[in-house]
Order: structure tokens, then C-alpha cells, then sequence
């Protein structure tokens, strides 16, 4: 069918993009090629490489099936895809950062970004610098003649600030920046960060395109502008992944719609219930009409996801841990976007700037599929062990 048709919905989208079943017998789904070495027919096809696929770790069918549905949601001119959604984080900073180069990174970012920015590229002569989430234009204020790359990250890791990424785009292309944005909780079905100015659109596909916590992957789709360097990058670290991973994401994509579409109920049904529970001091989700950035997500995103924060009415780390202790259903462990549901304590330790005023301690809360009311009693008996504790 054709896929590049900008009118068919999202959903047949999602089921028709990728492999043509035409290319390989007609089989809905695209082979696993497990594939280092790849022959060619003779020598100087060899010393020209004038064939489509030259070397497993630059491309094969089954990673070009994946990256070419991630390329009709993003709308981007080339997608790769690499090991985890860390690797999707590193790889382009790699390839777009030098030593020298100003680096200005959200405070509110996925901590381990910040990890890698304040050890390895600091390291390799990268200066890094912090913004507010909440800075929007004012970021042309931080900007310097080295100033190559903005790194956003919106609504942001675990407090949900969402932040004015078209200001931000254009202030930063301004002085010849370019901006990256980590689009992990959106996705490109609830926000495409291409249309919004952003050059490099950064997914952690072990999340909602996966889908089953059992995957570890990420994407990176590029404009025109960034295409060809990023998949230079690419090529040069040998960051591939392995086939059946690859695989196993281009089947979670098929579903991904309609799963989002659950998480997105049932996280709104309980994040406003939850507004409602005693214990509750606030609850941290763009979609809700009381979250602070409520009109910026409302004005550029067309959906939720399914994870937000609580922030307990007082207390401290004995209150956090009775509330995590007292779950059956939520299970306590990292990550998010699988069908179970989540709950891990909120550390915001590591902010230099986008601190916040909390009245107690926070916990994130990641939506699975399960019934929403068998959830709504599993977080009242964490509401309630963390009032007795
Ligand atoms: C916003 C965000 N980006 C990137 C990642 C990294 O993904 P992965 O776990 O695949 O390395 C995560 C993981 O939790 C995340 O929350």
C-alpha cells in the first residue's frame, strides 16, 4: 500500500510501514537476516561497493524495515538504530559534539544523559552547560558563538515539564545550533518533533515501540540537513544491533497505536483520581488541566502517554518506600512502556537548576495494561501504608 500517502491514519500506518510483503514472497513479515559478511559479485563491485548492502554493522533488510516505519512516523530523512535507548542518546552527541563545542542540555533530562555528558564528553573537551525546562526563547540568552547542539528532552524525566521546543528551535538555529530532542514519552504518534524545528529526534525504543520489557533498543531519525553525518556517526562507532532485537520492535510498532491509546486512558482516568486521594499532594502529568504546562503541552501534543509522577502530601524516604513496599500489582523496577504496571521513588538529586518545591517525596508511576480499577486499589494500599508509616 502506499505508505507515503501524508492522509491514511496513524494505525494503518503503524501496520503497513517498512517491508514490502512484495519483496520477500509475499510473507506479511520481513525475514531476520543475521548477517556479518555480505558477498559481492566480483572485484570491482567490491572496491566501488556498489551494491545496496556492503557490511552487517551499515545496514541490512531487516534493520531497514524498521528504520523505514520509523521514518514514515517521524517524518524524518533516515533513522538508525542502535542497542538501547541510552545508545540512541550517546550516539548522536557523539557525532555532532567536539572538543570545544558548547553543549546546553534540559536539567530535567533522563539522568543517565546527564551521566554521560558530565563524564565522557566533558572529558573529551565538551563544555556542558544546564538549562530551566521552563526557559522557552530565553534559551538565546545562553547560547555562545560555540554553541553547536541543544539537547531537549520533553515533558521532561520524571517531573513532566514540557518545554517550548519551537521557541527553543528556532532561537538555537538562529546561532546555527542544532537541537535534539529525546522524544521517549510522546512518541512520534503524540508529538513529532520534526515538525517542530527539531533536527534529531531521539527515541528509546525499548519503551512503547517495544513494548514488553524485554527488548532493549533505540532510534535516531534525522532531517535532510543531519542525515548523512548522523549515519557517518553511526557507521564509524559500529553501535549496530543485533537483527532479532531489531525485529522485535518492528513487531511491537504494529501494536503500538493501540496500546498507547490504553495507556493514555488509564493513565488519565488514575492521574485524576489520584488529584482526588488523600495523601496526594500533586500529580505531575501534562495532561491535566492543573499541571503547570498544561496550555504548552495542549497547544503542540496531540496525546499522553502512560507514566507521571505523585508527589506524596509530606513526609520523606520511610513514607516513599511504605508507599513502594505496600504494591502487589506495580512492580518496583526501572524503565517503562511495557503492558505492566511500574512504580520506582523519584531521585531529583542531580538538578542544578529545575529543582522544584515539592511537599513530600515523589514516585513515578508507569501505567500498564492491566484493569484500571484492580490499579486504583493497589496504589489506595500504598496510599495508605504511606499515612501509617
Ligand atoms: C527518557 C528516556 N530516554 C532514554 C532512556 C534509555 O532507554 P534504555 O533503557 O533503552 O537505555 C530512558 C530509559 O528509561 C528514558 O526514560
Amino acid at each position: 500500500m502506499a505508505t507515503d500517502d501524508s492522509k491514511i491514519g496513524i494505525n494503518t500506518r503503524l501496520a503497513h510501514s517498512g517491508n514490502n510483503p512484495r519483496d520477500y514472497f509475499g510473507f506479511v513479515n520481513p525475514p531476520v537476516v543475521h548477517a556479518s559478511t555480505v558477498l559481492y559479485p566480483d572485484a570491482a563491485a567490491m572496491a566501488s561497493r556498489s551494491q545496496k548492502y556492503t557490511y552487517g554493522t551499515r545496514g541490512t533488510p531487516t534493520m531497514d524495515a524498521l528504520t523505514l516505519a520509523v521514518d514514515a512516523l517521524e517524518g524524518s530523512a533516515g533513522t538508525i538504530a542502535v542497542p538501547s535507548g541510552l545508545a540512541a542518546v550517546t550516539v548522536p552527541l557523539l557525532t555532532f559534539v567536539s572538543a570545544g563545542d558548547h553543549l546546553l542540555i534540559v536539567d530535567s533530562v533522563y539522568h543517565p544523559t546527564r551521566n554521560f555528558a558530565d563524564t565522557m564528553l566533558k572529558r573529551l573537551g565538551v563544555e556542558v552547560e544546564y538549562y530551566d525546562p521552563r526557559i522557552g526563547a530565553g534559551i538565546a540568552r545562553l547560547i555562545k558563538p560555540n554553541t553547536t547542539v541543544v539537547f531537549t528532552e520533553s515533558p521532561g524525566s520524571n517531573t513532566y515539564e514540557v518545554q517550548d521546543i519551537p521557541a527553543i528551535a528556532k532561537a538555537a538555529h538562529a546561532a546555527g545550533a542544532i537541537v535534539m530532542m529525546d522524544n521517549t514519552w510522546a512518541t512520534p504518534l503524540y508529538f513529532k518533533p520534526l515538525d517542530h524545528g527539531v533536527d534529531i529526534s531521539i527515541q528509546a525504543a525499548t519503551k512503547y515501540p517495544a513494548g514488553h520489557s524485554d527488548v532493549l533498543l533505540g532510534t535516531v531519525s534525522a532531517n535532510e540537513a543531519c542525515w548523512k553525518k548522523l549515519y557517518e556517526g553511526f557507521c564509524t562507532l559500529g553501535c549496530c544491533s543485533g537483527p532479532d532485537d531489531v525485529y522485535q520492535v518492528l513487531r511491537g510498532l504494529r501494536t503500538m497505536g493501540v496500546r498507547l491509546e490504553h495507556h493514555q486512558k488509564s493513565a488519565l482516568d488514575i492521574a485524576r483520581w489520584l488529584e482526588e486521594q488523600p495523601g496526594v499532594a500533586e500529580v505531575l502529568h501534562p495532561a491535566l488541566p492543573s499541571h503547570p504546562d498544561h496550555t504548552l503541552w495542549k497547544r503542540d501534543f496531540c496525546g499522553s502517554s502512560g507514566v507521571f509522577s505523585i508527589v506524596l502530601n509530606g513526609g520523606g524516604q520511610k513514607q516513599q518506600h511504605a508507599f513502594l513496599d505496600a504494591l502487589k500489582i506495580f512492580g518496583l523496577g526501572y524503565s517503562w512502556g511495557g503492558y505492566e504496571s511500574l512504580a520506582v521513588p523519584v531521585f531529583l538529586g542531580d538538578r542544578t537548576i529545575a529543582k522544584g518545591s515539592y511537599a513530600g517525596p515523589l514516585i513515578r508511576l508507569q501505567i500498564g495494561l492491566e484493569d484500571v480499577e484492580d490499579l486504583k486499589a493497589d496504589i489506595q494500599r500504598g496510599l495508605k501504608a504511606a499515612a501509617e508509616a
